[in-house]
């Protein structure tokens, strides 16, 4: 079965929920809590160790019915089952999407082409495992017969973002190994860290699907040079490994290839962390964090199958996504976690969001006449208020948000977590109910000043708190945000899984690049032409 290909605008629970909206569009929520005092109870949905708190949106029961209906209306049900049974879902590759396949038990069966393949995963797992465990306990040996001390992961996009934001955010269960990660062209940034590196002990994962990427390649041929100043190229097969779909590339770039972990065409560079594209995270915190990781995300992925969508975590959180994007036309979202060691969430979601869902185009080629994907963006809180949240209080705009938080710190430093959690809840509560006219008066303010100490609140919130951060809590967390992005692709009509807007771009650097390295003039617009002509002659 293919998706189904419903324009969502001309359903019919699409145009409750248009007339719905009319009426609703100004109520505060401060008056929906005091009409019902059970709001917040009946707008939680409690699971494992997840308390997500929904009820400080603009929504009441009636929304959410519209809503859920919609999910009928989509044939929601149907397309999930379609991804979940390795259907061809990407259709404009021509692939199935199946990074669920990745981190569910060996005993299921994700089929491709009739092919379980969850027995290849499992294969590749293995490897992990053993590697990981060689590399960790100091087994597998650089070339002068030294343990590895450094890990540089070799990747961008899918194949940074993820192992990165992971390994960040699991560094409370690091090992000795210390990681780094070289991602972007800029010489500048692969030679910072090459300052920090011993050729002797550094392993190198070079990290790319489709062992094309230029960045990757230049980055991997950039530090393998440097390698080869201090080893000769025997030394390659210790100290480099690559994980790839494109395993003739990685044999020309002269990687062993007992050194390489396979990975598949049905898993996107932006969902792979769980595949061997993890491995520098299971490196990182040891194969059996990694293995939880995974655990966490299968389920989240049960949940997501399973449950009523009424009480399903990431439909919900998808649909008022929705609401606020098609219907408040809100362009953008923010995600604040507070938890300093989630530093690099709010990028990592970039990708997964915004490079799935940002398209144009509905799942028949016509172009769509209704929002798309949002922005999104987000720092940790505390230091968040302190920088950007003076526009969420008072600015023009509406940014519903996602506060994420852990009921326990790692550290277990009582005081911080206290004051740290305080300052979570205050924040939603702040949002919520903003500040009347008449307390900032009862607060004795000089009249003059008084209109510019007004909060409207009315500001939607999500609270997602977590008994812990963990790898599988995390893993939980990730593929929720995962799946809330397929229910969105799903309600807008379009593809979620390719990302044909890159590929503009790196065209006509690889012709400008031309320009530069030879005689080639191609034709540009005059600024273009200026802008070139002058790093041609300041270079
Ligand atoms: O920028 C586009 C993209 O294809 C991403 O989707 C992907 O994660 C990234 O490039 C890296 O690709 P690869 O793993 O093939 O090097």
């Amino acid at each position: 079965m293919a998706l189904p290909n419903i324009n969502p605008t001309t359903t019919n629970a699409w145009k409750k929920l248009q007339e719905h909206f009319e009426n609703v569009k100004d109520v505060h929520m401060k008056d929906l809590f005091a009409q019902d005092s059970d709001r917040a109870n009946n707008m939680t949905i409690k699971w494992d160790d997840f308390y997500v708190d929904f009820s400080k949106n603009r929504i009441t029961k009636e929304t959410l019915s519209y809503l859920l209906e919609l999910t009928k209306d989509v044939k929601l049900k149907e397309a999930i089952q379609a991804q979940f049974s390795g259907e061809i879902i990407n259709k404009t590759e021509g692939r199935a999407v199946l990074h669920t396949a990745l981190r569910a038990p060996k005993t299921a069966e994700f089929k491709v082409d009739g092919v379980n393949v969850v027995l290849e995963v499992q294969a590749v797992k293995q490897k992990i495992e053993a590697f990981t465990n060689e590399v960790v306990n100091g087994i597998r040996k650089g070339y002068t017969g030294k343990a590895f001390t450094d890990v540089v992961n070799i990747g961008i996009g899918g194949s940074d973002l993820g192992p990165a934001m992971v390994v960040d955010s699991l560094q409370y269960y690091k090992n000795h190994l210390t990681t780094h990660f070289v991602s972007n062209v800029d010489g500048d940034h692969v030679n910072e860290v090459i300052k920090k590196l011993d050729p002797e002990t550094t392993l190198f994962v070079v990290v790319s699907k489709t062992f094309t990427t230029q960045e990757t390649l230049s980055n991997a041929n950039t530090l393998k040079t440097w390698f080869l100043k201090s080893a000769d190229s025997s030394a390659i097969a210790k100290h480099f490994v690559a994980v790839s779909t494109n395993i003739d590339s990685v044999k020309n770039f002269g990687i062993d290839e007992n050194n390489v972990f396979p990975m598949w065409d049905w898993v996107g560079g932006r969902f792979s962390l769980w595949s061997a594209v993890g491995l520098t995270v299971s490196l990182a915190v040891g194969y059996s964090n990694f293995a939880s990781l995974l655990k966490g995300a299968n389920k989240m992925d049960n949940h997501f199958k399973n449950e009523d969508f009424e009480n399903n975590i990431p439909v919900v959180l998808a649909l008022i996504s929705v609401w606020y994007n098609n219907f408040f036309k809100a362009e953008s979202e923010a995600v604040i976690p507070y938890s300093q060691y989630l530093n690099q969430f709010a990028t990592y979601l970039q990708q997964g969001i915004m490079e799935s869902n940002g398209k144009s185009i509905d799942r028949n080629g016509t172009p769509v006449d209704y929002e798309t994907g949002t922005l999104i963006w987000g720092e940790p809180g505390t230091n968040s208020q302190h920088a950007f949240f003076q526009l969420i209080h008072q600015g023009t705009k509406l940014i519903p948000a996602d506060f994420i938080g852990f009921t326990k710190s790692l550290h277990g430093n009582q005081d911080h977590q206290d004051k740290l959690i305080s300052n979570f809840l205050a924040q939603t509560e702040a949002l919520l109910n903003g500040k009347t006219e008449a307390e900032v008066i009862a607060e004795g303010t000089k009249e003059d000043i008084i209109p510019f100490k007004v909060f409207q609140g009315n500001k939607p919130t999500n609270t997602i708190f977590i008994n812990k951060l963990s790898p599988e809590s995390l893993g939980k967390l990730i593929a929720m945000y995962e799946h809330k992005i397929f229910v969105q692709g799903i309600i807008w009509n379009i593809f979620s899984y390719d990302q044909f807007g890159v590929e503009l771009g790196k065209q006509l650097a690889s012709k400008i690049l031309q320009e530069f390295n030879n005689s080639t003039v191609n034709e540009h617009d005059s600024s273009t032409q200026n802008l070139l002509s002058y790093y041609k002659k300041m270079s």
